[in-house]
């Protein structure tokens, strides 16, 4: 199954994302992860692009498409299942996964938009932190680990947070959904591939009303 999730910063898709690898063995295609990835690795490119998303605003098209055209091509997603985590952001990007999915002679079977009240994105936000060793994702209220200063997954106890998680680069990156992805919402309803799902309920609920789309895209 071929997925892409479209909501806000702080909606919860990276969070369904992660849920969906582990259960049901979907690889989760993040471009923001593939782009900290390579700020860290201290490459050119990653230079060139630290500072624009620290900022809150969105990497130039032509370096995310390049990005994510190179992982589609790998044999795995090819062959296999993923979730389009964080792309496409852009009509240009809307339009040049269209290409590539044409030219592997497939298709996208739905796009789950993140229905969520703009305004409990901060607390989202603002609470937000992953574990350094193994990424997995953590919020202070609403998903501590189970033992303080432990991570669940793999029992590391170094955590981080991300530089764009402050109140100016939000608001950037909150008018960069609104202004540049959410245009892109009407063009999948007309497609007919368009699933809403209530992201403001518990992270739990939200995998459940997930789930219930995933099964009425493909019934068993
Ligand atoms: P990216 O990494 O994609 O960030 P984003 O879209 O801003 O989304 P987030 O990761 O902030 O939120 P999320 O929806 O995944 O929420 P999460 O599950 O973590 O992009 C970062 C930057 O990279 C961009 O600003 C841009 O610069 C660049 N970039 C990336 N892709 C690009 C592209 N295609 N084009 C151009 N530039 C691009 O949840 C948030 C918190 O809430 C967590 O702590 C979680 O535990 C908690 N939580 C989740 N669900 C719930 C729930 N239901 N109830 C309570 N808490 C919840």
């Amino acid at each position: 199954m071929k997925l892409i999730f479209i909501g806000p910063p702080g909606s919860g898709k990276g969070t369904q994302a992660k849920r969906l690898e582990r259960d049901r063995g979907l690889i989760q295609l993040s471009t923001g992860d593939m782009l900290r990835a390579t700020v860290a690795s201290g490459s050119e490119l990653g230079h060139q692009v630290k500072a624009i998303m620290e900022a809150g605003e969105l990497v130039s098209d032509d370096i995310i498409v390049a990005m994510i055209a190179a992982r589609m091509a790998q044999p795995d997603c090819a062959d296999g299942g993923f979730i389009l985590d964080g792309f496409p952001r852009t009509v240009t990007q809307a339009a040049a996964l269209d290409k590539m999915l044409t030219q592997q002679q497939t298709q996208i079977d739905g796009v789950i938009q993140f229905v969520v009240d703009s305004a409990i994105l901060v607390e989202r936000i603002s609470g937000r932190f992953s574990c350094a060793n193994c990424g997995e994702g953590y919020h202070d209220s609403f998903k501590p680990p189970r033992k303080e200063g432990v991570c669940d997954v793999c029992g590391a106890t170094e955590f981080k947070r991300r530089a764009d998680d402050n109140s100016d680069a939000v608001k950037t990156r909150l008018d960069a959904y609104e202004n540049q992805t959410a245009p892109l919402l009407p063009y999948y309803l007309e497609k007919g591939v368009l699933y809403k799902v209530d992201a403001m309920a518990e992270i739990d609920a939200v995998a459940a009303e997930i789930e219930r789309v995933l099964g009425a895209i493909a019934p068993a």
